[in-house]
């Protein structure tokens, strides 16, 4: 299979690189690499091309029999309705939110709705998206209650990294980091400073104007932000929209939606969501049988035992970065009565949030 891979250097492009270079993805396709900025110069080593193609270049893009962009929303709206108007009746594979809600496109997280893919692939569809990732992520660790039909409502409560919004990000919450430290490393270092002292120049340092939050509006480190996205006439953040949205496309039960709402908070981790999940079943299920239905879903998920050392070892961020595995923990029932279930999850933003599902919509085409 031709494929043609747009935005490969970017954050989510690279980890998407890498992943198929450890899967050897490359062994079993014929890759040309696209390029907005740099047609012309060397392709990576695994392309079968010398060169990068121009991303612009529609006839160029229209010998490809699957595209897989993590270009982003502007280059989809860009480019996507020129091929289609071209007659280009290939696969296109996007991280980029903008086609997700469109009829025509599958939204893909195979491990939960490889059937919703196959019908889609069946019906002759050929637009697939990755879906927002605080929804994979989420479906990943309890999709195993959502296929048993059990669970009634769900509220997320998400405490979402940096890397949500780009490197840029990242970049900025570290250097607020330093910038902070720096503002207070000569008390810091004196065992006898007061420690309030501390805490008060560092806050008239966040609030002073002087450190740069150009991507966040404000200071992320030391602090959150319960905003991510632009606000809707509902009150919910676009964020905060898309989990019921979308989760329910993704299971294909918008006829008879799940209703699935809560506040999204942007906090200062690096690369992996976090999120508490209240969830309302629709039957009073033993613990137990509720932990098999979760661990037994799919290959990465993993149950965290409800102990503090449990959760401290296996279930943060820290933790979990840089890998694909989903652990779901502090699994108990809570206080409302025996039919409400409380979870945390956490799931790499990069990998399961946004790479590796589109990585393996491309490896279902190619088998
Ligand atoms: N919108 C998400 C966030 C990332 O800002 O964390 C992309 O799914």
């Amino acid at each position: 299979m031709r494929v043609g891979i747009v935005g490969w250097r970017g954050m989510v492009g690279s980890v998407l690189v890498e992943r198929m270079h450890q899967e050897r993805d490359f062994e079993s396709i014929q890759a040309t690499f696209f390029t907005t900025s740099q047609a012309g110069q060397a392709a990576p080593a695994v392309a079968c091309e010398p060169t990068l193609a121009d991303a612009f270049d529609i006839d160029r893009l229209a010998g490809m029999e699957a595209i897989v962009s993590c270009q982003g929303s502007d280059y989809t709206k860009a480019v996507y309705p020129k091929l289609r108007q071209a007659g280009w009746s290939g696969y296109w594979i996007d991280a980029a939110s903008n086609l997700r809600m469109d009829a025509e496109a599958t939204i893909v997280l195979d491990p939960v709705n490889r059937s919703v893919i196959d019908r889609a692939l069946a019906e002759g569809k050929t637009t697939f998206v990755g879906g927002n990732c605080t929804v994979s992520l989420m479906l990943m660790a309890i999709g195993g209650l959502m296929e048993a039909g059990v669970v009634e409502w769900i509220s997320p409560m998400t405490y979402q990294a940096a890397s949500g919004g780009g490197a840029r990000h990242m970049r900025e919450l570290l250097r607020q980091m330093g910038d902070l430290h720096a503002e207070v490393a000569d008390k810091l270092a004196d065992p006898a400073s007061a420690i309030l002292d501390i805490e008060r120049s560092v806050t008239a340092k966040m609030n002073s104007g002087s450190l740069d939050a150009a991507q966040f509006g404000v200071p992320l480190a030391g602090s959150l932000i319960p905003w991510i996205d632009v606000p809707l006439d509902s009150g919910q953040s676009r964020e905060e929209w898309k989990a019921q949205a979308e989760a329910n496309k993704i299971l294909g039960c918008e006829q008879q939606p799940i209703a699935i709402d809560g506040l999204c908070v942007r906090v200062g981790a690096l690369r992996c969501h976090s999120q508490a999940l209240t969830i309302k079943l629709n039957q009073d299920l033993p613990l137990a049988e509720i932990e098999r239905l979760i661990a037994e879903h799919n290959d990465w998920v993993t149950l965290v035992p409800n102990t503090p050392e449990a959760t401290r070892e296996k279930l943060t961020p820290t933790a979990v970065t840089g890998t694909l595995t989903v652990p779901v923990g502090r699994l108990r029932k809570l206080a409302m009565g025996p039919d409400y279930l409380s979870a945390f999850t956490v799931g790499d933003q990069l990998l399961w949030g946004a790479a590796e599902p589109l990585r393996r919509m491309l490896a279902i085409l190619v088998a």
